[in-house]
């Protein structure tokens, strides 16, 4: 009888030695949690294909953020839920320094100094065609016109006091113009995020509902500028020539199926890579977790350390709430 010398088995007798020889953690500062912004006051909403994720008044996100950021969650990521007496063709709600955002932004800032507060900068709350850019006549997306457009919205989140503006549009050039902007106005420290292998996913659906763009988009694609999920190599294109346009930071969205990507753009760069869970991968693990189907809390930890694993530095989640209160337990 021949015994094995080598038994892989022996690192994971106890939790001890488990937890020792355990390669990747999870921990508070891996998150971001994106929250939908409500005008007004005291309102919250349900958001049907989300179950469990609310659009909030600011001053309702604040009774969460107080007692969250205490038990160490850094970072933001805010998504306006524009009226339709907002929304426009060219999108210049975007921009209006007493907009949703903008006000957010100084008010969470101003209420907590130390909390990282990412904005979004991308058209499609705000167009009334539910498309990330400005369109002509036949519906195509103008990048060119559409980048001047964000860096007016860049530049007003960065005068509100975003700490990082995340560009998530995936129009061409949008970084380097942003960044030039961003430093000819004296906001050297003010960081980009860039969405920048961002595919044209199915998986953004209940976003879509949770903003309110998705009636206004209706049957059309986003895929003459967002990346086809079919690409892997194009990913690292995208994500040099947002680094070589002065991003700080890179995005990876969605997550859970684009692991690869993830993996990928680590070995290729030494900036922080950011991935997304995003809402339907949020909506498809909680509709399990609804059911009884998978366990709550195991479902969602062992998700999320797998972005870990693949390489990501800081994650997006729904479960971004859930997931510090249980972390500071
Ligand atoms: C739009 C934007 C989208 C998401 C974040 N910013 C949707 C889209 O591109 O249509 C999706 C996030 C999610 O699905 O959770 N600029």
């Amino acid at each position: 009888m021949h015994y094995p010398f080598t038994r892989k088995r022996r690192l994971r007798t106890s939790a001890a030695i488990r937890n020792l020889s355990q390669e990747h953690h999870l921990t508070v500062n891996d998150l971001i949690w994106p929250v939908f912004i409500l005008d007004g006051f005291n309102r919250s909403e349900a958001i049907t294909s989300m179950p469990g994720v609310q659009r909030m008044s600011v001053d309702l996100l604040l009774d969460k953020l107080i007692p969250l950021h205490e038990q160490g969650l850094n970072a933001i990521a805010l998504f306006p839920v524009v009226d339709e007496g907002h929304k426009s063709d060219d999108a210049a709600e975007a921009w209006n320094p007493e907009g949703l955002v903008q006000k957010s932004v100084k008010t969470i800032k101003s209420a907590l100094p130390e909390l990282m507060v990412i904005t979004d900068v991308a058209l499609d709350p705000y167009t009334s065609h539910g498309q990330d850019g400005i369109i002509n006549e036949q519906g195509d997306i103008l990048n060119d016109v559409t980048i001047k457009a964000l860096v007016m919205q860049a530049l007003s989140h960065a005068r509100a006091g975003a700490d990082v503006v995340a560009p998530s549009d995936m129009m061409d050039g949008r970084i380097g113009v942003i960044r030039e902007a961003l430093e000819s106005k004296k906001h050297h420290n003010t960081s980009i995020l860039a969405y920048s292998a961002k595919y044209a996913s199915v998986f953004y659906g209940p976003f879509r509902d949770a903003v309110g763009s998705a009636g206004n988009l209706g049957k059309s694609s986003k895929a003459t500028y967002q990346m086809n999920p079919a690409n892997a190599l194009e990913a690292i294109d995208e994500i040099a020539m947002d680094l070589d346009e002065g991003a700080d930071l890179v995005m990876v969205k969605p997550g859970m199926p684009y692991l690869d990507i993830i993996k990928t753009a680590k070995e290729h760069f030494n900036v922080p890579i950011c991935a997304y869970q995003v809402s339907g991968e949020y909506a498809m693990l909680q509709s399990a977790i609804d059911n009884g189907f998978l366990e709550e809390k195991k479902a969602i930890l062992e998700a999320l350390l797998c972005f870990k694993r693949a390489g990501t530095d800081a994650i997006l989640t729904y479960y971004a709430d859930r997931v510090t209160e249980w972390l500071s337990q």
